[in-house]
């Protein structure tokens, strides 16, 4: 199955039609920069990023789906965070972004496995 994105810009990325400034960003390693106010995850898209994460059981890609919060295909690790929506972050100068491979634990699952309350910042 393709999962080439099937997002376009509509305007070079670098070149707002409403001439909004722009961040710089990288995703793993790769400059690149975005308008002020748009979600990380479209920067990437119109950046050509085509995937985010990989599935925790085939490793299959996964990019953007439903862009509002609710399929969680969007994973990706935001400055040092894991499993951060990149649809519901927006981009910030200086932001470091990273392909998620596989599955992520998060601080305090050993204290959620074993009975005792969590703790989670
Ligand atoms: S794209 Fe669906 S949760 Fe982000």
């Amino acid at each position: 199955m393709p999962t080439n994105a099937r997002f376009r810009p509509l305007f070079p990325i670098d070149a707002s039609p409403r001439g909004e400034p722009t961040v710089n960003l990288c995703f793993d390693g790769r400059a690149m920069q975005a308008p002020v106010g748009c979600s990380v995850a479209a920067a990437l898209l119109a950046n050509g990023v085509s995937t985010f994460r990989t599935t925790p059981v085939s490793g299959a890609p996964r990019a953007p789906y439903c862009m509002m919060g609710a399929c969680f295909d969007c994973l990706v690790e935001i400055d040092g965070q894991p499993n951060r929506q990149s649809c519901l972050v927006a981009v910030a100068e200086g932001r470091q972004v990273k392909t998620q491979a596989g599955l992520r634990s998060f601080d305090g699952a050993e204290a959620v496995v074993s009975g005792e309350a969590a703790h989670v910042e």
